[in-house]
């Protein structure tokens, strides 16, 4: 674990009144696609090509583990993976544990996944991880037929191998496609039929994926089905760009007066675009243009031009499709004319930090009335004053109070900004190249 070096490479960042924000951007490649991707090559029979990958430390924690499993992973340029698959039964065991870093995707797929291998695995994660509960997936996949000891639910967890599944019906109490695609995952590996039911439509990048590499899968909004037995035929992936780091500058360019910028070939999965329809409720101007498919998933370009925001009753539909944007909603919540309502997101409180909580503490100490709710909050919205936040380690938390800098009268200070890298490599660069003033502190 990784409690010590953390504290050696803390980050602090500041982010200085400024803008318009101008230009086009490329934002890195999607998370949720890129670690599926690796997987999925990884248990394929063939070469498969992935185009677009996030060279983000959670995705690079999934080919480090694929690498200890036996899995030979080149990178023939930067944002390439060629996966060498070894087959459905061709994984070897580590011998060591597993480090997921601070990924939860990462860890709960390859829980769904390691499960019905022939050999003991133990998985590991930061301290951010290691305070994540694993139960919704322990808890189901145990039911199946595997083994898992966990510390009271928590990481690590050490998986027993060669324990035989069997495919169950699970109605799954949370809307988390962690929890679907751990289960799909280990009913590659079970007699019978896997089917998970979900409370609300998560997203399916599993379901796709899957389906691309020619495994029989039935699903449709809120369930998949599918059975054991076939085999993953190898094929290339194009990753489009992830909705979840262009939410930033969508938030962004909306604040700050002036700004016009076009967000090139992003990932418009439906399960994602909440964040989308949400600003357009509070007020933005986000134009969708180009439309197209690229990869099996729809892109487009996004144009982004400033708007004035009003606080909106967040309709709670729209959640779990937004799940990771919060912590930019929030910004853009503190800095609209009115109150914003948010409810029906407890699910924020398990994430990489409780971000109701750290983005309540955050928006606090820059002079925001915020209430905390168990499920959401309210956010009286007006203007953002200066101070100094913690990012707690959470990346999200971290860029999110970089745009609340950017329309601060003096500015934020940011502290704890390392884990940005585990999804956006070079955030700092692309949002000082089109505008932002943020730099190290
Ligand atoms: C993800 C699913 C979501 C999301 C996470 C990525 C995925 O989590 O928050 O960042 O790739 O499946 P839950 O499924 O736990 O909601």
């Amino acid at each position: 674990m990784s409690g010590a070096s953390d504290a050696a490479w803390r980050l602090d960042w500041i982010s200085r009144p400024a803008g318009p924000l101008r230009g086009t951007l490329a934002v890195p490649g999607d998370k949720s696609v890129s670690h599926r991707a690796l997987m999925l090559g990884a248990l394929a029979e063939g070469d498969s090509h992935i185009r677009g990958f996030l060279e983000g430390e959670d995705t690079r924690a999934t080919a480090a583990v694929f690498a200890q499993l036996g899995v030979s992973i080149e990178t023939p340029a930067p944002g390439e993976r060629l996966v060498h698959g070894v087959g459905l039964h061709g994984l070897r065991a580590a011998g060591r544990p597993l480090d997921c870093g601070n990924a939860g995707t990462g860890m709960r797929l390859l829980t769904g996944l390691l499960a019905g291998q022939a050999f003991d695995s133990t998985l590991v994660g930061d301290e951010s991880l290691s305070r994540r509960p694993m139960r919704r997936v322990t808890e189901p996949l145990e039911r199946m037929g595997a083994r898992i000891d966990t510390r009271e639910g928590l990481p690590p967890l050490h998986l027993h191998g060669g324990r035989r599944l069997e495919g169950i019906r699970y109605e799954s109490p949370v809307a988390s496609a962690q929890v679907k695609s751990a289960l799909l995952l280990a009913g590659l590996y079970s007699q019978g039929e896997t089917e998970v039911l979900e409370p609300h439509p998560t997203r399916d990048y599993t379901e796709r994926m899957l389906a691309a590499f020619g495994w029989p899968i039935d699903f449709a909004p809120g369930r998949a089905r599918l059975a054991g037995g076939y085999t993953l035929h190898a094929t290339d992936v194009q990753v489009p760009a992830d909705f979840s780091s262009a939410a930033f500058f969508l938030v962004a360019a909306s604040l700050a007066p002036g700004s016009d910028l076009l967000l090139r070939a992003v990932g418009l999965n439906p399960r994602r675009t909440g964040l989308l329809q949400a600003l357009r409720l509070m007020g933005a101007d986000i134009e969708v243009l180009d439309e197209r498919a690229s990869g099996g998933e729809p892109v487009a370009d996004l144009r982004v031009r400033h708007a004035p925001l009003h606080g909106v009753e967040l309709p709670e539909a729209l959640v779990p499709d937004m799940i990771d944007e919060f912590p930019a909603l929030f910004v853009a919540a503190a800095a609209a004319r009115g109150t914003t309502v948010i409810r029906g997101a407890a699910e924020l409180r398990v994430k990489e930090s409780d971000r109701i909580a750290t983005m309540a503490a955050g928006l606090r100490a820059l002079g925001v009335t915020v209430q905390e709710t168990p499920d959401g909050a309210e956010i009286a919205g007006g203007t953002v004053g200066s101070g100094t936040v913690q990012g707690h380690g959470d990346h999200r938390v971290a860029m999110s109070f970089a745009v609340a800098g950017l329309v601060a009268d003096e500015g934020v200070r940011v502290e704890d900004c390392r884990n940005v890298a585990t999804s956006f490599p070079g955030f700092v660069e692309l949002a000082n190249g089109c505008g932002f003033a943020l730099a190290e502190a």
